[in-house]
């Protein structure tokens, strides 16, 4: 799968470990940034990071800042992406299966990277339901 991850300083050491296991996994993974763990701000990462794949260019995309709310928070606003944030692996499981989720967010300083990993593979390899879970997803539409 085509997959774009991207994160801010908070989110940059789970991003390296992610991005290895994502090659692990033989994923075709595209690292957005930022190249190293200086402060930066969640906004300038999380916001091209999702337009590319409401574009179309990737898949899936992940993004990761120290609690993944501000990540999730830019991700919701572009439209075309559904983001979930995710601490634990059913949260993943049902996101996919119920939201049809194609950006998953995560805490770097709130999950260690064993369960960030292990949340990944999850939400990766679990497909939408589809079914009474359309409709919802097509009435969950920006208001503006
Ligand atoms: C950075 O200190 C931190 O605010 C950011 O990574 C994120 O947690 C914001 O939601």
């Amino acid at each position: 799968m085509r997959i774009a991850i991207g994160s801010d300083h908070a989110g940059f050491e789970e991003k390296a470990l992610l991005v290895d296991y994502l090659l692990e996994l033989g994923h075709d993974v595209v690292d957005r940034g930022p190249d190293d763990d200086g402060r930066v701000d969640y906004p300038d990462f999380a916001f091209p990071m999702a337009e590319a794949v409401a574009a179309g260019s990737y898949e899936r995309g992940i993004a990761i800042c120290g609690t993944g709310v501000g990540v999730s928070i830019c991700c919701n606003k572009v439209a075309g992406v559904r983001c979930a944030l995710c601490g634990d692996v059913l949260s993943a499981s049902l996101t996919r299966r119920h939201n049809d989720s194609n950006v998953l967010a995560m805490g770097g300083r709130i999950i260690g990277v064993e369960t960030a990993k292990e949340i990944t593979r999850v939400w990766l390899a679990t497909g939408f339901e589809g079914g009474r879970h359309s409709g919802r997803i097509a009435a969950s539409r920006p208001t503006l």
